[in-house]
């Protein structure tokens, strides 16, 4: 079906996370100030919408995902004057600027929360109370429920205790959030990030808590009251919802959102059903399978979200890569996600391919793994096999601050971070990318190049060569004017590719070089290519 090519779906998107970013006034902090000095090196990457994690009031009890003024700007992070500041600088450079939108819960500093442990206010009804608990557990681990001593009840918070979930029941709750979502979007803000947002239509009493029932009414809602008819990019995050029900809910003609952040691929490297700390290696044949079912599902409905990394995902490299092989991984990484149909998402640091660490557990600063490193304790496993998962899995894998040069702190900052910095700074910066002739910065400009030289990035139809192959995953893009062959190896050994009948024309990008012996190709390990071919073999996709 043709479809037509909204701006933000040729668009790139990049992740700031600001308590990491780029720190202008000495705290150790990244602030604002510091995000608008870097602009110029975010555009010349060829970013065109920038995501903002939370910035606004907060106690910082799960860094700033816990709200308690919307329309405040935290002072660690500047002024509302430096954020209008930035969306004007912003828009100078001619991108966008797209807010994180949390609305699931507030921080219990929020005064809606402090209200409304008082019977009789009328903020009552904004969260939701009972006053016996059920057996509903938090994402962070431990209940979901804490009894409060003033209202003699028990509050629902599916995150930390100190994330009370808001009641979407409530016609007046939901009323306020959307005066607060024009707000924003009045000051000249151009989307949203929705946050955990397929949570709002949950029922609790009968426990379906992701895509719930109310979710698709209250996206309506939000959608009728504060999105449509402006030319705005939304993406929702919905770890609990399956990519047909995402494919719906971003319908063009009546969807209410214009992407998703699926996780289909994402917990493939966990033991299924026992959660995120139970590790698994990746398996390449049932990631292809996971990315060919969205790439299918998607181009005939929706528009998918392309993405490996995030706040609360380890780097890439240390998770499915090699940090010995780290330009080669990187890059094949990047090429594998990118050249598929859909919006990219870079995030910080992903673009010098930074790595995750390997702290002590004092070092950790993330409330998920500090809960977790106790909850695990307790079920009786070993130092070890805690520290094991924690290291590969902890959100503060990518939290670590940006690594700008080979100065004290990375150029982060000039006194010590939040965070402590990775120690391989000195190698891993920006400043040395860019000295370097083969570089994973220069390599992620040349692949944002190319998806914006070539629309059959954008509208080519997809098409998996090997979907059993275990080590190179291949496979095409094809529109009326061309086809593309995108390999990539997974192995870290020399693998062989056997290129039957296909026709090659160009190169049009590739990490290493390669061989080409009859008809095989001999692949270097973490090998990848973008390959102009000949249509001939697959005519009929
Ligand atoms: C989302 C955020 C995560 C946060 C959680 C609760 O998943 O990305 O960082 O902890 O929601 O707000
Ligand atoms: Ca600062």
């Amino acid at each position: 079906m043709e479809k037509s090519l909204a701006w933000w779906k040729k668009a790139i998107v990049y992740q700031i996370y600001p308590l990491s970013f780029m720190d202008s006034n000495h705290d150790g902090i990244g602030d604002i100030q510091g995000i608008i000095s870097k602009l110029d090196y975010i555009k010349d990457l060829g970013v065109d919408v920038i995501w903002l994690s939370p910035v606004y009031q907060s106690p910082m009890d799960d860094n700033g995902y816990d709200i308690s003024d919307y329309l405040k700007i935290n002072p660690m992070f500047g002024s509302l004057e430096d954020l209008l500041k930035l969306i004007d600088e912003v828009h100078q450079r001619d991108m966008k600027l797209m807010m994180d939108l949390v609305i699931n819960h507030t921080s219990d500093e929020h005064p809606w929360f402090i209200q409304s442990k008082d019977q009789d206010s009328p903020y009552k009804d904004y969260y939701i109370w009972r006053d016996q608990p059920s057996d509903i557990g938090s994402v962070f681990g431990g209940p979901a429920w804490t009894y409060d001593a003033q209202r003699k009840a028990y509050y629902f918070h599916l995150f930390s205790k100190r994330q009370p979930d808001l009641n979407w029941h409530h016609e007046p709750l939901r009323k306020e959030i959307y005066q607060m979502v024009n707000t924003w979007l009045d000051y000249g803000i151009d989307g949203f990030r929705l946050d955990v947002i397929d949570l709002i239509g949950k029922d609790i009493d009968q426990k379906r808590l992701a895509d719930g029932p109310l979710l698709e009414t209250h996206l309506k809602e939000l959608y009728d009251t504060c999105f449509k008819g402006r030319d705005i990019i939304t993406v929702g995050e919905m770890p609990g919802l399956s990519i047909e029900r995402a494919s719906a809910l971003t319908d063009e003609h009546n969807g209410y959102l214009n992407m998703i952040f699926q996780f289909s691929h994402i917990s493939l490297d966990e033991i299924p059903g026992q959660g995120k700390w139970a590790l698994k290696d990746l398996d390449l044949v049932e990631l292809k399978k996971v990315f060919g079912k969205a790439q299918s599902i998607f181009s005939k409905r929706g528009w998918n979200s392309l993405f490996l990394a995030n706040h609360d995902q380890p780097r890439v490299v240390s998770r499915y890569g090699s940090e010995a092989l780290r330009y080669e991984s990187a890059t094949m990484f990047a090429t594998m996600i990118y050249g598929q149909q859909g919006t990219p998402y870079i995030y910080q640091g992903e673009e010098i391919g930074m790595t995750g660490v390997t702290y002590d557990i004092e070092d950790y600063q993330d409330i998920e793994t500090k809960n977790i490193y106790h909850i695990l304790k307790e079920k009786g496993q070993t130092e070890s096999e805690i520290m094991t998962s924690i290291h590969k899995k902890s959100r503060d894998n990518s939290r670590t601050p940006f690594q700008w040069n080979n100065k004290p702190y990375a150029g982060f900052s000039t006194v010590k971070p939040w965070l402590k910095v990775n120690p391989n700074y000195k190698e891993i910066n920006v400043e040395n990318e860019l000295n370097l002739e083969k570089s994973v910065l220069d390599y992620y400009k040349k692949l944002i190049k190319l998806r914006k030289t070539y629309d059959v990035f954008h509208d080519g139809a997809y098409h998996c060569l090997n979907d059993q192959d275990q080590e190179i995953y291949a496979y095409i893009r094809k529109n009326q004017h061309q086809t593309l062959l995108i390999i990539t190896s997974f192995s870290n050994q020399e693998t062989i590719f056997n290129l039957k009948h296909i026709i090659f024309k160009e190169t049009l990008l590739n990490n290493q070089d390669y061989l080409i012996k009859e008809d095989n190709m001999i692949c270097p390990p973490y090998f990848a290519g973008i390959f102009l071919i000949g249509d001939d073999a697959y005519a009929n996709d």
